[in-house]
């Protein structure tokens, strides 16, 4: 007897492969790494919420970043992981949730400024790349495709009109509970554009092999369904439960 479609759809051994996504604050990256790894059953790692968790960190505790060896010691107090809980993922910083705080404008308004300082970058890419070894990873961030995964078989570029950005940020925030105004996220967008792509340390840049997608005019399920339909012409082996 011959198989159903979905039969034969499980018994394929998928392959699996690690996606990396970057690009411009504001540009859909983690909405549509979610959607993916959602649709692949993949994990999906937000490199910028380990940025902003440090930012936090410091913040909250009285170790002076300037410092390199109070910068030293404070990195060896801090753990960071995600879990899961129920749909979504939280992250938890010294065990304690901070899902939410580490979206607030003070640590927005803070993080570039920490992720240009080499030693939290290297404590930070060295745990990214570690679970991203067993393949099966979407990472978004803005070095992924050429610092922490420059091997991943899938990378992607993201961009979007600054005013489509600033919409987005606002309706993120408004959803949160945030009230903010719009003339502060443009200037916070541009702000933190600014200093991820001039810092000298693994600065945010389009790698050569990335393909550039630009999300101004696309919905979260356009942008979906074209890398679905993207990744099954590339990787055909891939499983995809979704399109
Ligand atoms: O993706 P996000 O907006 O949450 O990221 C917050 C900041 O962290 C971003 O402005 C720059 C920094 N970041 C980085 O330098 N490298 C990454 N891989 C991810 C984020």
């Amino acid at each position: 007897m011959q198989d159903c479609y979905f039969c034969a759809m499980f018994k394929k051994p998928a392959t699996k492969i690690n996606i990396a996504i970057d690009g411009y604050s504001g540009c859909g990256k983690s909405t549509l790494a979610i959607d993916l790894a959602e649709c692949l059953r993949y994990i999906y790692l937000d490199s910028g919420a380990m940025y902003r968790a440090v930012t936090l960190f410091f913040q909250q505790t009285h170790w002076d970043y300037r410092n390199p060896q109070q910068l030293q010691s404070a990195l060896s107090e801090i753990s960071i992981r995600f879990e899961r809980n129920h749909q979504s993922a939280i992250l938890l910083l010294n065990d304690r949730d901070v899902s939410s705080e580490i979206r607030n404008m003070k640590v927005t308004a803070q993080v570039s400024e920490i992720a240009k300082i080499s030693a939290i970058r290297k404590f930070l890419v060295a745990k990214q790349k570690k679970s991203a070894a067993k393949k099966g990873v979407i990472m978004e961030g803005r070095d992924i495709g050429t610092v922490v995964l420059p091997n991943a078989e899938y990378k992607l570029f993201l961009t979007a009109d600054t005013e489509v950005r600033v919409e987005r940020r606002f309706l993120q925030l408004q959803q949160m509970g945030q009230i903010v105004d719009r003339g502060e996220i443009r200037k916070n967008l541009e702000d933190r554009d600014r200093i991820d792509s001039t810092r000298e340390d693994s600065p945010l840049k389009c790698a050569e092999d990335s393909l550039i997608l630009d999300t101004s005019n696309m919905d979260t399920l356009e942008q979906r369904n074209f890398v679905l339909r993207d990744l099954e012409k590339k990787f055909p082996r891939i499983s995809n439960f979704c399109l």
